[in-house]
């Protein structure tokens, strides 16, 4: 059994991209889900000053002990304004002073959903670009637009949608 762990670049506790995570979770076989949620791991705002005054906070080292345990990472990236959240990029920052390779190699699975057309194509861009030079080895991306219309009852409605999701999903497992 594999263990995977899968949250979202969000601090909303009605997070669209929590529920997506949990979704593509629960379609991976042979594995033993963890849903983190930021809000468990709360953080103060990342300055060099407070580092330097307190060093790092213990929930950015918990974090990385989460990542560190697990077989693979499920993350579906909240989108403001074409960026990561603010939570979710001071829960990076605050990482990567711990270690650089934050993503530890393992498989990635990376995610955005928004309510929009785009469905958190800048944010997805954005990863995709950045979390490989912190080691992450990311073996499926999908994107799902107007959250709103294609996901209800903890599922994509949408079958075509659905069908490339259980595609990078496939992948992911394969590489656990
Ligand atoms: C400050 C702010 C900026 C936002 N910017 C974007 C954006 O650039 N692109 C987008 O698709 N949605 C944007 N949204 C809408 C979010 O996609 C929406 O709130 C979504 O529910 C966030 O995901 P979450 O529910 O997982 O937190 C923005 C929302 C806020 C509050």
């Amino acid at each position: 059994m594999k263990n995977i762990i899968a949250f979202a670049g969000s601090n909303s506790k009605t997070s669209i991209n929590k529920h997506l995570a949990t979704y593509a979770s629960s379609l991976v076989d042979n594995a033993v889900t963890k849903i983190l949620d930021l809000n468990d791991f709360e953080l103060p705002l990342y300055g060099i000053d407070y580092e330097n005054a307190h060093g790092i906070p213990d929930n950015a080292k918990a974090f990385l002990n989460q990542i560190e345990a697990s077989d693979g990472i499920i993350i579906s990236l909240a989108e403001h304004n074409g960026a990561y959240t603010a939570a979710f990029k001071n829960l990076f920052d605050w990482m990567s002073r711990v270690e650089q390779k934050t993503f530890m190699s393992k498989p990635m699975l990376l995610m955005a959903t928004s309510p929009g057309g785009r469905g958190g194509q800048s944010v997805l861009e954005m990863a995709s670009d950045r979390f490989p030079r912190h080691d992450a080895n990311i073996v499926g991306k999908f994107s799902l637009p107007f959250f709103g219309d294609n996901f209800s009852e903890g599922k994509i409605s949408n079958t075509e949608l659905n069908d490339q999701l259980l595609e990078e999903v496939k992948q992911f497992a394969d590489s656990l």
